[in-house]
């Protein structure tokens, strides 16, 4: 049956490969994709969806209630997945304000929207950084869902503030919610502020390549398309209230990644540079993903060697993509193009 989705969010990293996987799973399904454009969202990105009649590009802040209570008026969806936030935790760190207001506040109005305009199922795309950390000299602990939140960063207590709220319409109001919480993601189209597409781009202009402390923080790295199809399967599977682990059993240290970028890309070692720890670094992630894999038969399918060299080789072949964010020049995409395809 056709489904009339919201994806807020969907002009960034892991929204935009979400659209492109349902669309291309669902031929039938409406995507109304609604994106503030912060300078995390690129609209250039979903480019290759803008001519699809089953896709529509709303720009629009999660916080504008108007604006948002105006859209599910026109389009009335079923499901709404929320990716919008403002996602990195280094930039929660110098600023908090905006992640306590789109990350909670913006998160409450899509689902008082929600609620009034009745819809069969609210996803929230959440963390596993809202458990906190795990010490390194435990490798027999892993997050589960029942973990205690635990948060370190303003990004990581915005995320955790906004689950509460979620559960809290689950249980007041009877809003028809899921959650997942997922490791690190990687793959096409990561905003290169983040670690992996940093390296990347860095080593692909010979320069510094900047590890945080000593570089023995621990990830659990997750190809992106695992992920969107984990969200597929909850939003159409999952059951109400529940929270969904998502992750990828595939721990890597920081160093090891950007040797291996190095190592991949003919690159010396000599371009790591060690600078200034990040305050309140977590030091390990990982999540055990038994809830989903047993109640509906998710696992990761992309082996980390292989999804680092599809991500590599996809930094090569869309260099423009890149450039154009560390130029800035992706900032007037929206000027050029919005104006004649809002329809
Ligand atoms: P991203 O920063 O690449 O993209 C965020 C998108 O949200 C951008 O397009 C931005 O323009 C939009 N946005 C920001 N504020 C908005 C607002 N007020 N109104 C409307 N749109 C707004 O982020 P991402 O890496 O794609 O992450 C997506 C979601 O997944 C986030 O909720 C994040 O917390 C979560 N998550 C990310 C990871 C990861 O590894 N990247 C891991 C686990 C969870
Ligand atoms: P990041 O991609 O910002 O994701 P998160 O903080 O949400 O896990 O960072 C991943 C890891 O890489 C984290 O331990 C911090 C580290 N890091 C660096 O060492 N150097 C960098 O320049 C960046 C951006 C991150």
């Amino acid at each position: 049956m056709s489904k009339r989705i919201i994806v807020t969010g969907g002009a960034g990293f892991i929204g935009s490969n979400f659209i492109f996987h349902m669309l291309k799973k669902y031929p039938s399904y409406r995507i109304i994709c609604l994106d503030k454009l912060t300078y995390a969202g690129n609209l250039s990105t979903l480019e290759p969806v803008m001519n699809n009649p089953n896709f529509r590009f709303v720009k629009l802040d999660i916080c504008d209630r108007k604006g948002v209570y105006a859209l599910f008026e026109e389009e009335h969806p079923d499901i709404v997945v929320n990716f919008a936030a403002e996602s990195h935790v280094d930039r929660s760190i110098e600023n908090p304000e905006v992640f306590l207001q789109t990350n909670i506040l913006g998160t409450q109005v899509m689902m008082d929207a929600c609620r009034k305009y009745g819809i069969k199922r609210y996803h929230q795309v959440s963390t596993d950084e809202v458990y906190g950390d795990l010490p390194l000299d435990r490798p027999d602990l892993f997050f589960t869902e029942k973990t205690p939140i635990h948060t370190s960063s303003p990004y990581s207590a915005s995320k955790a503030s906004a689950d509460l709220l979620v559960l809290a319409y689950h249980r007041t109001f009877g809003l028809p919610v899921t959650i997942s919480r997922c490791s690190n993601n990687y793959g096409p189209y990561h905003f290169p502020e983040k670690l992996i597409p940093l390296m990347i781009a860095s080593c692909l202009n010979d320069k510094p390549l900047p590890v945080y402390g000593k570089g023995e923080n621990v990830r659990d790295w997750l190809y992106v398309e695992d992920h969107c199809k984990a969200i597929d399967l909850i939003i159409h599977n999952g059951r109400e209230g529940e929270i969904y682990n998502v992750g990828g059993h595939n721990e890597m240290r920081n160093i090891d990644i950007v040797k291996l970028i190095c190592k991949e890309l003919g690159k010396p070692e000599s371009l790591i540079t060690y600078v200034t720890d990040r305050k309140g670094h977590d030091m390990r992630y990982a999540i055990d993903p038994t809830k989903i894999h047993t109640e509906l038969g998710w696992l990761p399918e992309t082996k980390f060697e292989d999804g680092i060299k599809k991500t590599i080789k996809w930094y090569l072949d869309n260099r423009e993509w890149w450039e154009a964010i560390i130029s800035g020049e992706y900032q007037n995409y929206y000027k050029r193009m919005y104006i004649k395809r809002d329809k």
